[in-house]
């Protein structure tokens, strides 16, 4: 591995606003470490894309994360660690620490779900991909894991945020046959958590909503921990790019980190 410094940054991805309910869980567990954020907004949403695009966009993201010198690259994107993860991994070899946001929420129902039924939604992408019900049937633990595609959810909250108007979609995902009867909902795309209140809401508090942000944080920090490159000591700046200017995406930053943000502009397609 080449050598980093704890002051280095950690660089985390998504399509948009989703990765930043990671990075908020991020600065909350580690408040000095240093962030540059990439939201790949010019091609929003991922989760319809072909696995072949958001390899191309991730290991282009990723590239531009190793230039800016992070120690750690977080793919903060169920869609892109399930397309594009073993990708940017083998791209970035050594020069990195990468780390996607299913394994560690894949060890967490083991842990906590043996002999269980977790129902599970996310992208097209990530839902067809089947990474979650590979890893875990793999692990044996009489997990019955039942999924469902919650396809126009990541672009409303992106366009919506948490307003009203999601209700009558998260009524219709939410009703299917295979979502019901569970002991635990895995939210599979790092959005949902935007609207996780609507989703308690809808189960009216009958099963627990596994929201993965703070399980990945905390891997993160274990793992930063584990390489002894935690930033015990900095002041923590956060740098937040997008490949195209939205709206949703500026109001999106400013509602998760209550203070000044600069976004800025980084023309990764022109
Ligand atoms: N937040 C991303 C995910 O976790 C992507 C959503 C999208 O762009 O479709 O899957």
């Amino acid at each position: 591995m080449t050598k980093h410094t704890a002051s280095q940054p950690i660089g985390i991805f998504d399509s948009g606003i989703g990765g930043l309910t990671v990075a908020k869980a991020i600065v909350n567990q580690l408040p000095n470490e240093n962030l540059i954020y990439f939201g790949d907004t010019a091609h929003l949403p991922y989760g319809d894309k072909s696995a072949a695009a958001i390899q191309a966009y991730s290991i282009k993201i990723a590239h531009m994360l190793l230039q800016q010198k992070c120690k750690l690259i977080l793919i903060a994107c169920n869609s892109a660690s399930a397309a594009a993860y073993e990708l940017v991994k083998e791209y970035i070899a050594s020069k990195a620490i990468v780390m996607n946001v299913i394994d560690p929420v894949v060890h967490f129902v083991r842990d906590n779900y043996a002999h269980k039924h977790v129902g599970l939604i996310g992208t097209k992408q990530t839902v067809n991909s089947n990474v979650y019900k590979k890893k875990i049937d793999a692990l044996n633990a009489g997990i019955t894991l039942t999924s469902h595609p919650t396809n126009l959810l990541a672009s409303a909250i992106e366009e919506f945020g948490n307003r009203d108007v999601i209700d009558s979609l998260l009524n219709e995902y939410l009703s299917h046959p295979s979502l019901q009867q569970m002991d635990a909902l895995v939210l599979a795309c790092t959005h949902y958590p935007i609207v996780k209140d609507k989703i308690i809401h809808y189960y009216q508090n009958k099963i627990a909503i596994i929201d993965p942000s703070d399980i990945i944080a905390r891997n993160v920090k274990k793992r930063l921990e584990h390489d002894h490159l935690l930033n015990q000591n900095g002041v923590g700046t956060k740098h937040f790019y997008i490949s195209d200017y939205t709206e949703s995406f500026a109001n999106g930053t400013k509602l998760f980190f209550n203070e000044d943000i600069s976004l800025e502009h980084y023309p990764l397609w022109e």
